[in-house]
């Protein structure tokens, strides 16, 4: 077991299309930890997308029901946990995260858009200009995903092996 991990929860924070699900599934496997995605519980519970529920009931209703889950998910331990990329958005989603360590998967924001140009599950950026939305979101973003405990820098051909490599070394 790493010397910083200790048991506790892996948190993965970062943009949408950083690869938090993927690498947190390799991470997981390593560790030996179960695996979860936040987004994922959210849409089983209610039994539709994410995209329906931003549509149906809102964004604040869906960072609600983010909060909730984050909430029930932290009384776990030995988890490896891939966040949406608004997490770090609610002040009281930080005192959940800190029960763990918190990883920032950094991606540039020129292969993120390359990676959702065609995507139609992110409802943030079902905009006329996403990439501006992108880059506007995510210079919002920056400052709160620079609190995580560990930032990992990605850079452009590395794979999600190489990423969970670099995060097993951090931690
Ligand atoms: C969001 C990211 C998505 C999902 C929702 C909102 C965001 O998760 O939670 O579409 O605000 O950045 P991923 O980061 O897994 O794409």
């Amino acid at each position: 077991m790493s010397s910083l991990l200790q048991g506790v929860n892996l948190y993965l924070i970062g943009m949408m299309g950083a690869g938090k699900t993927t690498v947190g599934q390799l991470l997981a496997q390593q560790l030996s930890y179960g695996f979860v995605d936040t987004d994922n519980i959210i849409a089983q519970a209610a039994g539709r997308s994410i995209n329906q529920i931003f549509a149906q009931e809102g964004e604040a209703a869906f960072r609600q029901l983010e909060s909730d889950v984050l909430a029930q998910v932290c009384a776990y331990t030995r988890l490896t946990i891939a966040t949406g990329g608004g997490i770090v958005l609610r002040r009281e989603n930080w005192s959940y995260l800190h029960h763990g360590l918190i990883v920032w998967l950094d991606v540039p924001v020129e292969i993120i858009y390359n990676r959702l140009a065609e995507d139609t599950t992110r409802p943030l950026l079902q905009d006329i200009d996403p990439q501006s939305k992108l880059r506007s979101l995510l210079e919002q973003r920056t400052p709160l995903y620079s609190q995580a405990d560990l930032h990992i820098t990605i850079s452009k051909g590395e794979t999600p092996e190489e990423i969970a490599t670099k995060v097993m070394q951090a931690i």
